[in-house]
Protein backbone atom coordinates (compact mmCIF):
# COMPACT_ATOMS: atom_id res chain seq x y z
CA UNK A 1 0.00 0.00 0.00
CA UNK A 2 1.38 3.63 -1.14
CA UNK A 3 4.87 1.96 -2.13
CA UNK A 4 6.17 1.21 1.63
CA UNK A 5 8.09 -1.48 2.19
CA UNK A 6 6.50 -3.27 5.41
CA UNK A 7 8.93 -3.76 8.33
CA UNK A 8 7.05 -6.62 11.01
CA UNK A 9 6.60 -5.54 14.69
CA UNK A 10 5.96 -7.91 17.20
CA UNK A 11 4.20 -6.36 20.27
CA UNK A 12 4.62 -9.16 23.37
CA UNK A 13 2.04 -8.14 25.74
CA UNK A 14 -1.51 -6.27 25.88
CA UNK A 15 -1.69 -4.58 28.85
CA UNK A 16 -2.86 -0.88 28.93
CA UNK A 17 0.53 0.11 27.65
CA UNK A 18 0.59 -2.72 24.90
CA UNK A 19 -3.14 -2.26 23.70
CA UNK A 20 -2.81 1.70 23.81
CA UNK A 21 0.17 0.94 21.59
CA UNK A 22 -1.17 -1.45 19.24
CA UNK A 23 -4.30 1.11 19.33
CA UNK A 24 -1.88 4.27 18.11
CA UNK A 25 0.29 1.76 15.40
CA UNK A 26 -3.09 0.67 13.78
CA UNK A 27 -4.79 4.12 13.85
CA UNK A 28 -1.90 6.06 12.63
CA UNK A 29 -0.63 3.64 10.34
CA UNK A 30 -0.64 6.30 7.28
CA UNK A 31 0.54 8.65 8.87
CA UNK A 32 3.45 6.85 10.80
CA UNK A 33 4.69 5.57 6.87
CA UNK A 34 5.17 8.94 5.49
CA UNK A 35 6.85 9.84 8.53
CA UNK A 36 8.95 6.68 8.44
CA UNK A 37 9.45 6.26 4.47
CA UNK A 38 8.40 2.39 5.52
CA UNK A 39 4.74 1.05 7.01
CA UNK A 40 4.57 -0.37 10.62
CA UNK A 41 2.85 -3.80 9.85
CA UNK A 42 1.82 -5.40 13.37
CA UNK A 43 2.43 -8.87 12.96
CA UNK A 44 1.15 -10.25 15.94
CA UNK A 45 0.38 -9.52 19.62
CA UNK A 46 1.44 -12.29 21.83
CA UNK A 47 -0.40 -12.70 25.28
CA UNK A 48 -1.31 -15.28 27.68
CA UNK A 49 -4.48 -15.47 27.40
CA UNK A 50 -5.71 -14.37 23.42
CA UNK A 51 -10.24 -14.35 25.41
CA UNK A 52 -8.95 -11.84 28.23
CA UNK A 53 -10.34 -8.30 28.16
CA UNK A 54 -8.47 -5.63 26.79
CA UNK A 55 -8.89 -1.88 27.16
CA UNK A 56 -8.66 -1.44 23.10
CA UNK A 57 -10.62 -3.39 20.65
CA UNK A 58 -8.47 -5.32 18.54
CA UNK A 59 -8.57 -8.07 16.02
CA UNK A 60 -8.42 -11.19 16.89
CA UNK A 61 -6.08 -12.70 14.84
CA UNK A 62 -3.51 -10.45 16.06
CA UNK A 63 -3.34 -12.28 19.15
CA UNK A 64 -1.22 -15.34 19.86
CA UNK A 65 0.57 -17.13 22.65
CA UNK A 66 3.38 -18.18 20.67
CA UNK A 67 5.80 -15.22 21.49
CA UNK A 68 8.81 -16.82 20.98
CA UNK A 69 7.41 -17.84 17.15
CA UNK A 70 6.11 -14.56 16.56
CA UNK A 71 9.67 -13.41 17.72
CA UNK A 72 11.14 -14.84 14.85
CA UNK A 73 10.67 -12.89 11.68
CA UNK A 74 10.31 -9.63 12.94
CA UNK A 75 12.49 -6.56 12.09
CA UNK A 76 10.96 -4.52 14.94
CA UNK A 77 9.90 -6.19 18.18
CA UNK A 78 8.19 -4.22 21.27
CA UNK A 79 8.52 -5.98 24.63
CA UNK A 80 5.44 -4.80 27.21
CA UNK A 81 5.08 -7.59 28.88
CA UNK A 82 6.87 -6.29 32.18
CA UNK A 83 8.98 -8.78 34.37
CA UNK A 84 12.19 -10.26 34.45
CA UNK A 85 11.28 -13.94 32.66
CA UNK A 86 10.65 -14.51 30.01
CA UNK A 87 10.83 -10.55 28.83
CA UNK A 88 14.94 -11.19 28.96
CA UNK A 89 14.87 -14.54 26.89
CA UNK A 90 12.90 -13.23 24.40
CA UNK A 91 14.74 -9.78 23.77
CA UNK A 92 17.51 -11.66 23.88
CA UNK A 93 16.06 -13.93 20.87
CA UNK A 94 15.09 -10.70 19.30
CA UNK A 95 18.19 -8.92 19.52
CA UNK A 96 20.40 -12.50 18.42
CA UNK A 97 18.13 -12.48 15.09
CA UNK A 98 19.02 -9.26 14.39
CA UNK A 99 15.67 -7.26 15.56
CA UNK A 100 15.59 -4.00 16.81
CA UNK A 101 13.90 -4.26 20.48
CA UNK A 102 11.83 -1.46 22.27
CA UNK A 103 11.18 -1.84 25.85
CA UNK A 104 9.26 -0.12 29.20
CA UNK A 105 10.27 -2.46 31.07
CA UNK A 106 11.82 -0.97 33.85
CA UNK A 107 12.77 -4.01 36.07
CA UNK A 108 14.52 -5.36 33.43
CA UNK A 109 16.60 -2.77 31.82
CA UNK A 110 17.54 -2.02 35.81
CA UNK A 111 18.38 -5.63 36.45
CA UNK A 112 20.13 -6.65 33.36
CA UNK A 113 20.62 -3.54 31.13
CA UNK A 114 23.95 -4.18 30.39
CA UNK A 115 23.74 -7.80 29.39
CA UNK A 116 20.63 -6.77 27.06
CA UNK A 117 22.80 -3.58 25.68
CA UNK A 118 26.04 -5.71 25.01
CA UNK A 119 23.81 -8.04 23.33
CA UNK A 120 22.14 -5.72 20.80
CA UNK A 121 25.81 -4.32 20.42
CA UNK A 122 27.46 -7.22 19.61
CA UNK A 123 24.67 -7.42 16.51
CA UNK A 124 24.49 -3.54 15.73
CA UNK A 125 20.86 -3.75 17.05
CA UNK A 126 19.28 -1.15 18.79
CA UNK A 127 18.03 -1.31 22.01
CA UNK A 128 15.47 1.45 23.24
CA UNK A 129 13.52 2.05 26.58
CA UNK A 130 12.53 5.67 26.79
CA UNK A 131 8.97 4.45 28.32
CA UNK A 132 10.68 2.96 31.02
CA UNK A 133 11.77 5.98 33.25
CA UNK A 134 8.92 8.53 33.68
CA UNK A 135 6.44 7.43 31.03
CA UNK A 136 5.46 10.04 28.55
CA UNK A 137 8.34 12.38 29.47
CA UNK A 138 11.17 12.73 27.15
CA UNK A 139 14.12 11.96 29.44
CA UNK A 140 16.84 9.44 28.57
CA UNK A 141 16.80 10.31 24.77
CA UNK A 142 17.76 13.86 26.11
CA UNK A 143 20.26 12.72 28.32
CA UNK A 144 21.86 10.08 26.49
CA UNK A 145 21.77 12.12 22.76
CA UNK A 146 21.18 16.15 23.34
CA UNK A 147 23.25 16.31 26.59
CA UNK A 148 25.92 13.44 25.00
CA UNK A 149 28.61 16.95 24.84
CA UNK A 150 28.03 18.25 27.93
CA UNK A 151 29.02 16.79 31.68
CA UNK A 152 25.96 16.25 33.59
CA UNK A 153 26.64 16.65 37.36
CA UNK A 154 22.96 15.54 38.64
CA UNK A 155 19.73 14.14 38.04
CA UNK A 156 17.08 14.52 40.54
CA UNK A 157 12.97 14.49 40.79
CA UNK A 158 9.58 12.90 41.01
CA UNK A 159 9.70 9.51 39.19
CA UNK A 160 7.47 7.23 40.50
CA UNK A 161 3.50 8.73 40.41
CA UNK A 162 1.65 6.64 42.26
CA UNK A 163 3.41 7.65 45.59
CA UNK A 164 3.73 11.17 44.11
CA UNK A 165 -0.20 11.43 44.27
CA UNK A 166 -0.30 9.64 47.75
CA UNK A 167 1.71 12.18 49.53
CA UNK A 168 0.16 14.92 47.48
CA UNK A 169 -3.57 13.78 49.16
CA UNK A 170 -2.05 14.01 52.37
CA UNK A 171 -0.69 17.12 51.70
CA UNK A 172 -3.63 19.43 49.99
CA UNK A 173 -6.23 17.23 50.86
CA UNK A 174 -5.61 16.12 54.63
CA UNK A 175 -6.13 12.46 53.67
CA UNK A 176 -4.45 9.93 56.01
CA UNK A 177 -1.87 7.71 54.99
CA UNK A 178 -4.43 4.46 54.51
CA UNK A 179 -7.21 6.43 53.19
CA UNK A 180 -4.64 8.18 50.07
CA UNK A 181 -3.27 4.53 49.78
CA UNK A 182 -6.78 3.11 48.82
CA UNK A 183 -7.95 6.20 46.90
CA UNK A 184 -4.26 5.22 44.55
CA UNK A 185 -5.05 1.99 44.60
CA UNK A 186 -8.64 2.54 43.18
CA UNK A 187 -7.46 4.68 40.45
CA UNK A 188 -5.09 1.98 38.90
CA UNK A 189 -2.18 3.90 40.17
CA UNK A 190 -0.07 1.40 42.23
CA UNK A 191 2.11 -1.42 40.90
CA UNK A 192 0.12 -5.05 40.67
CA UNK A 193 2.08 -5.64 44.11
CA UNK A 194 2.37 -1.67 45.57
CA UNK A 195 5.53 -2.29 47.82
CA UNK A 196 7.25 -1.92 44.69
CA UNK A 197 5.91 1.94 44.65
CA UNK A 198 5.46 2.44 47.67
CA UNK A 199 8.91 1.33 49.22
CA UNK A 200 10.82 2.80 46.41
CA UNK A 201 11.56 -0.01 44.57
CA UNK A 202 10.01 1.28 41.57
CA UNK A 203 11.86 4.68 41.73
CA UNK A 204 15.31 2.89 42.59
CA UNK A 205 14.86 1.22 38.89
CA UNK A 206 14.20 4.30 37.60
CA UNK A 207 16.97 6.07 39.20
CA UNK A 208 19.65 2.93 38.05
CA UNK A 209 18.88 3.85 34.87
CA UNK A 210 19.17 7.35 34.68
CA UNK A 211 22.35 7.51 36.62
CA UNK A 212 23.71 4.73 33.95
CA UNK A 213 23.17 7.04 30.99
CA UNK A 214 23.27 10.42 32.34
CA UNK A 215 27.00 9.01 33.65
CA UNK A 216 28.17 6.95 31.14
CA UNK A 217 28.55 3.77 33.96
CA UNK A 218 26.87 0.90 35.28
CA UNK A 219 24.84 2.26 38.28
CA UNK A 220 23.43 -1.32 39.74
CA UNK A 221 20.35 -1.45 41.07
CA UNK A 222 21.54 -2.63 44.53
CA UNK A 223 24.13 0.05 44.74
CA UNK A 224 20.87 2.80 44.95
CA UNK A 225 20.02 3.62 48.77
CA UNK A 226 16.60 3.45 49.17
CA UNK A 227 13.64 4.02 51.32
CA UNK A 228 10.16 4.51 50.36
CA UNK A 229 7.16 6.06 52.10
CA UNK A 230 5.54 3.71 53.86
CA UNK A 231 6.49 5.37 57.29
CA UNK A 232 5.45 8.68 56.23
CA UNK A 233 2.00 9.69 58.35
CA UNK A 234 -0.64 12.44 58.13
CA UNK A 235 1.21 13.99 61.37
CA UNK A 236 4.43 14.18 59.60
CA UNK A 237 3.03 15.80 56.21
CA UNK A 238 1.55 18.59 58.65
CA UNK A 239 4.68 19.38 60.43
CA UNK A 240 6.47 19.68 56.95
CA UNK A 241 3.31 22.12 55.54
CA UNK A 242 3.79 24.23 58.69
CA UNK A 243 6.94 25.01 58.36
CA UNK A 244 6.82 25.73 54.37
CA UNK A 245 7.63 22.40 53.25
CA UNK A 246 6.34 19.49 51.31
CA UNK A 247 7.16 16.07 51.33
CA UNK A 248 8.09 14.31 48.22
CA UNK A 249 9.64 10.81 46.58
CA UNK A 250 13.08 11.80 45.20
CA UNK A 251 15.09 10.08 42.93
CA UNK A 252 18.75 11.66 43.26
CA UNK A 253 21.37 10.82 41.05
CA UNK A 254 25.16 12.58 41.68
CA UNK A 255 28.34 12.80 40.04
CA UNK A 256 30.95 12.51 42.47
CA UNK A 257 34.76 13.55 41.81
CA UNK A 258 37.11 12.66 44.76
CA UNK A 259 40.70 14.66 45.44
CA UNK A 260 42.30 12.04 43.24
CA UNK A 261 40.21 12.85 40.47
CA UNK A 262 38.32 9.00 40.21
CA UNK A 263 34.86 9.47 39.68
CA UNK A 264 31.51 7.92 41.16
CA UNK A 265 27.99 8.22 41.49
CA UNK A 266 25.91 8.53 44.59
CA UNK A 267 22.28 7.43 43.40
CA UNK A 268 19.54 7.88 46.17
CA UNK A 269 15.84 7.31 46.65
CA UNK A 270 14.09 8.97 49.66
CA UNK A 271 11.01 10.93 51.05
CA UNK A 272 12.42 14.16 50.91
CA UNK A 273 11.42 17.81 52.16
CA UNK A 274 11.11 20.34 49.42
CA UNK A 275 10.15 24.11 49.63
CA UNK A 276 7.18 25.40 48.95
CA UNK A 277 8.93 27.22 46.45
CA UNK A 278 10.70 24.79 44.80
CA UNK A 279 9.21 23.82 41.82
CA UNK A 280 9.31 20.26 42.47
CA UNK A 281 6.36 21.91 45.37
CA UNK A 282 3.87 22.09 42.60
CA UNK A 283 4.05 18.75 40.85
CA UNK A 284 0.66 17.46 41.57
CA UNK A 285 -0.84 14.15 41.92
CA UNK A 286 0.60 11.55 39.68
CA UNK A 287 2.94 13.85 37.26
CA UNK A 288 6.77 12.96 37.29
CA UNK A 289 9.56 15.62 36.96
CA UNK A 290 13.06 15.53 36.45
CA UNK A 291 15.51 17.82 36.75
CA UNK A 292 19.03 17.75 35.01
CA UNK A 293 22.12 19.79 36.22
CA UNK A 294 24.81 20.11 33.28
CA UNK A 295 28.31 21.76 33.04
CA UNK A 296 26.96 23.77 30.48
CA UNK A 297 23.43 23.61 29.89
CA UNK A 298 23.04 24.63 33.31
CA UNK A 299 19.21 23.09 35.04
CA UNK A 300 16.76 21.64 32.85
CA UNK A 301 13.72 20.64 34.05
CA UNK A 302 11.40 17.94 32.01
CA UNK A 303 7.70 17.51 33.45
CA UNK A 304 4.01 15.65 32.42
CA UNK A 305 3.20 12.39 32.96
CA UNK A 306 5.03 9.29 34.35
CA UNK A 307 2.43 6.71 33.79
CA UNK A 308 -1.05 6.00 31.87
CA UNK A 309 -1.55 3.28 28.94
CA UNK A 310 -1.41 5.92 26.45
CA UNK A 311 1.15 8.36 27.71
CA UNK A 312 3.63 5.66 27.90
CA UNK A 313 2.81 4.11 24.46
CA UNK A 314 3.46 7.59 23.16
CA UNK A 315 7.22 6.94 23.99
CA UNK A 316 7.08 3.31 23.14
CA UNK A 317 6.28 4.61 19.52
CA UNK A 318 8.87 7.52 19.43
CA UNK A 319 11.51 4.47 20.31
CA UNK A 320 9.32 2.15 17.73
CA UNK A 321 9.40 5.19 14.96
CA UNK A 322 13.21 5.78 16.02
CA UNK A 323 13.76 2.10 15.45
CA UNK A 324 12.43 1.86 12.37
CA UNK A 325 13.75 4.54 10.24
CA UNK A 326 16.80 2.97 10.83
CA UNK A 327 15.94 0.12 8.88
CA UNK A 328 14.59 2.89 6.14
CA UNK A 329 18.25 4.27 6.76
CA UNK A 330 19.98 0.93 6.98
CA UNK A 331 18.08 -0.34 3.21
N1 LIG B 1 3.90 2.54 39.35
C1 LIG B 1 4.59 3.47 38.53
C2 LIG B 1 4.44 4.86 39.10
C3 LIG B 1 4.04 3.38 37.12
O1 LIG B 1 3.64 5.02 40.02
O2 LIG B 1 5.11 5.79 38.68
C4 LIG B 1 4.88 4.06 36.07
O3 LIG B 1 6.18 3.56 36.01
Amino acid sequence: MNGYRDLRVALLGCGSVGAQTARLILEHGDELAARIGARLSLAGIAVRDVDAKRDVELPRELFTTDAERLVQGADIVVELMGGIEPARGLILQALQGGADVVTANKALIAAHGPELSDAAEQVGAQLSYEAAVAAAIPILRPLRESLAGDHVTRVLGIVNGSTNYILDRMDRFGDSAEDAMRVASELGYLEADPTLDVEGYDAAQKATILASIAFHTEVPVDSVYREGIANITAAQVEAAKSAGYVIKLLAIAERLTSSDGVDGVSARVYPALIRRDHPLAAVYGGKNAVFVEAEAAGELMFYGAGAGGAETASAVLGDLVSAARRHVIGG
